[in-house]
This record gives structure tokens, sequence and C-alpha cells, in this order.
């Protein structure tokens, strides 16, 4: 009998251990190599040893990341997030990526973690370098402050909790380590045009790939800030009189055929526009111009195709839940990665609104939301 439970109790061990390291205790983790969009055998075995290759010696693996030279990420943060979960000796829990993020937004960063497939939308793929909600103009990087802001309030209407039960220095080792999964992605991505796409001889040199790859895509996050679009005050709304004034205001500018916003979300907000097939930038190369063609597509690709909707605003659920800056920013900026375009001043572009204008269409927008005044 106690045999029995003995080997019933080493079984159920083994099972966990396994589940929890994905490949077992003896076999630390690695970055799955980036496929979506490319046949079967697309990648040769010298092209994928190169790549994986090139990306270990610069980026380190789950277990053990590294900082390329010249790149402006904090190697003590990103040890917090990344590996297994486990105490650090200062009665602090540390794999915190794994422990918190990676059954939706992969091991890898790919957004296809084991939970991936139920939810709608996806998980970001951070690979890509595209993040949605940002406060700065021109598919600019976020700054930290927005994916700060991410962790703290989550995104409503969508799996993304919140994570404002975490302390702060949990939350910036976090965010450092989006960065990371992000810069060694789009390094990815870089590889794979070079090498793939256009065959480039190897083994390569080093100095191309820092020069032309990683160097300017970290640089990007760095120049980021010199983006942030800074809102006017919001017109005085105090009253009830000024308040539904405002609404007013932004009903008429958003229904103005120069700003677009009835094409998709409808002439009352209701996201029943007359713009129909519309897919994010993650899903738009799984659209073939045929359902046949989407069908044969699907092979290439880990997550099914999903289709994009705007948003109704009358349902009362935001992404940007309660908060009236975010959605001036959305305004003004747009949505990185969507079709949802930018309306207010971009650099070298007027844009359809004013940034006065744009607080008046923020407030319809919240009173078509049930939302009232800020
Ligand atoms: C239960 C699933 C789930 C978990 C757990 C989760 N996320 Fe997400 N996350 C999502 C989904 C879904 C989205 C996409 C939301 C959207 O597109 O509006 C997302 C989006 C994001 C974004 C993109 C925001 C943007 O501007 O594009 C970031 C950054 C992010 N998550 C970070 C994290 C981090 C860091 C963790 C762990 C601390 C985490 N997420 C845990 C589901 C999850
Ligand atoms: C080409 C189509 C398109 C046009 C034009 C467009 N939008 Fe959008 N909009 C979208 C889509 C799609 C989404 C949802 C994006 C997502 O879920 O990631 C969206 C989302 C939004 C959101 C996010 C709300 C939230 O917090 O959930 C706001 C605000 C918004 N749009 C305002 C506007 C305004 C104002 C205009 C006109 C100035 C406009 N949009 C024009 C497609 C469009």
């Amino acid at each position: 009998m106690t045999q029995r439970w003995a080997l019933l109790a080493t079984s159920a061990f083994v099972t966990l251990m396994v589940w929890l390291g994905g490949c077992g205790p003896a076999e630390p983790p690695q970055f799955p190599l980036n496929t979506e969009g490319r046949k079967a055998g697309a990648i040769g075995p010298a092209q994928r040893e190169a790549i994986l290759g090139t990306l270990g010696r610069l980026y380190g693996s789950p277990d053990e990341p590294r900082v390329p030279e010249g790149v402006d990420l904090d190697p003590a943060r990103l040890r917090a997030a990344a590996g297994p979960v486990r105490p650090d000796g200062d009665g602090r829990v540390v794999g915190l990526y794994r422990r918190h993020c990676a059954q939706c937004h992969g091991i890898g960063g790919d957004g296809a973690g084991p939970a991936a497939l139920l939810l709608n939308p996806y998980p970001r793929d951070f690979r890509q370098g595209i993040f949605k909600y940002t406060r700065t103009a021109s598919g600019a990087k976020p700054v930290r402050d927005d994916l700060e802001e991410i962790l703290r309030f989550g995104v409503t209407g969508t799996a993304m909790p919140s994570f404002a039960r975490l302390e702060d220095q949990d939350r910036a080792n976090l965010i450092e380590y989006v960065k990371y999964l992000s810069v060694r992605g789009e390094t990815e991505l870089f590889l794979l045009q070079l090498i793939v796409d256009e065959d480039e001889y190897l083994p390569l040199s080093m100095s191309i790939v820092m020069e032309d790859g990683v160097i300017p895509l970290a640089d990007l996050w760095e120049q980021s800030a010199e983006f942030v679009v800074v809102p006017p005050s919001p017109p005085p709304v105090a009253t009830e009189e000024q308040w539904l004034a405002s609404v007013e205001l932004g009903r008429v500018l958003y229904q103005n055929d120069d700003a677009r916003c009835v094409e998709c979300h409808g002439p009352e907000g209701r996201g029943d526009g007359e713009e129909e097939e519309i897919y994010d930038d993650w899903n738009k190369p799984k659209a073939g111009l045929t359902a046949a063609q989407t069908r044969a597509l699907a092979e290439r690709f880990t997550l099914p195709i999903q289709r994009l909707r705007p948003r109704d605003f009358t349902t009362g659920i935001l992404r940007t839940g309660d908060r009236p800056d975010r959605l001036y920013w959305l305004t003004h900026v747009g949505i990185q990665g969507t079709p949802m375009p930018a309306a207010g001043p971009q650099p070298g572009v007027f844009g359809p609104l004013k940034p006065d204008e744009i607080w008046h269409v923020v407030h319809y927008i919240r009173h078509l939301a049930g939302q009232g005044k800020p």
C-alpha cells in the first residue's frame, strides 16, 4: 500500500515538475524561433542556427537574459523578471514574468501562451515592437508611464488584468522585461529579413547586426520621450450647462466628415460604421483574398485569425476604463497596430481635429459611454 502511494506521489511530482519547467528540470526553456507567416521548412537549418545563435549571444536565454553592448536595459531588473519562479534570498519572489505574464504572453513574448487561444483580443505579441496604448505621436514607442499604466490598470474589457497589487519595483522589473522581449523580438525580425528573405551570406558580420539592427532598434525606445503629446487643459465643464454644450460640440465634430469617426464607429458611436473587414497588424497577414486562401494561410500562424471591431462606445466598456486623459491620447495619436487613425496634429501633419476640439469629442464619447463628467 505505502509503496503504491509513494509511486503515485512520485509520478505526480514528476508531472508537476515537467509542467512547471516546460521541458523538465534538466532542460532550461529556450526562446522559440519566430516562424509566423512562414511556410513550414522555409527556414533552412543553417539559417535557423545563425538566427538563434546570434540572438543567444546578444540576449541570452529565458533563464539568463543578457543585454547587448550599448543597449540601455537594466540587467538586475531583467534577472528579477526572468527565470523560473523562485525566492531571491531577501524574502522576495522573483521570476516575475513567468509567474504573472507567460501563461498569456508566452515565454518568448509571442502572445501565444497556453491561455491565448481562448482570448479575444489575443494577448500582445511583443516581438513586433508595436504597442496600442501610447501617448506618443507618429508611431513612436510607448514611454515607461504608458506601460506602467497598462500594468496598473490593465485593459478594461480584455483579459489583460491589473497588476496594481504588485510593488512598484516589481512592475518596473516587468516593464524592463517587456522592453527586453520587444527589442529582442525586433532584432529577430531584422535577422529573419536579412538571413531568410534577403538570403544574406553566412556567417553574418556582428558589426552589421549591431549597427543596422540592435542599436537603432533600441534607440527607438530612448527617443520616444521626444514624441510625447501633452494635452491642453480641458474646457471647463463644472456646470451641467457647460458639460452638455461640450458634449454637443463633440458630437458635431465627431460627425464631421473630415474626422472620419463615423466611417468606423457609426453615426451614433455604436461601432456600426461602413468599414467592415478590419484587422489589427497581428491578424491582417492571416487574411487572404478568398476564404480558401485564408484557410491555407492558417497553417503558417500559431493562432487563428481574429477580426477587429471598432469600439461601440455605448456599451460603456472602454479599454481606457474611466480615464479621460487616456481617451484624449488615443483620439489624438490613434491606436498603433490598428486602422484607428490619429485625429490630432502629428509632427508635420495637421490632423482633422485641433487639440481643444479633441476634448469635446472625448466628452461626447464619455457621454455615449454613460460615464458623465470627468
Ligand atoms: C490573462 C491573460 C493576460 C495576462 C496574465 C497578462 N496579459 Fe498582458 N495582455 C493581455 C491581453 C489580452 C492584451 C491585449 C489587450 C488589447 O489588445 O487591448 C494584453 C496586452 C498587454 C500589453 C500591451 C499594451 C499595449 O499598449 O499594446 C502589455 C505591455 C502587457 N499586456 C503586459 C503584460 C505583463 C507585463 C503581464 C504580466 C505582469 C501581463 N501582460 C499579463 C492578456 C494578459
Ligand atoms: C478606420 C477605422 C476607424 C476610424 C476612422 C476611427 N476609429 Fe476609433 N477605433 C477603431 C478601432 C478598430 C478601434 C478599436 C481598436 C482596438 O480594439 O484595438 C477604435 C477605438 C477607438 C477608441 C478607444 C476607446 C476605448 O477606450 O476603448 C476611441 C476613443 C476611438 N476609437 C475614437 C475615435 C474617434 C474620435 C475617431 C474620429 C476622430 C475615430 N475613432 C476614428 C477604428 C477607427
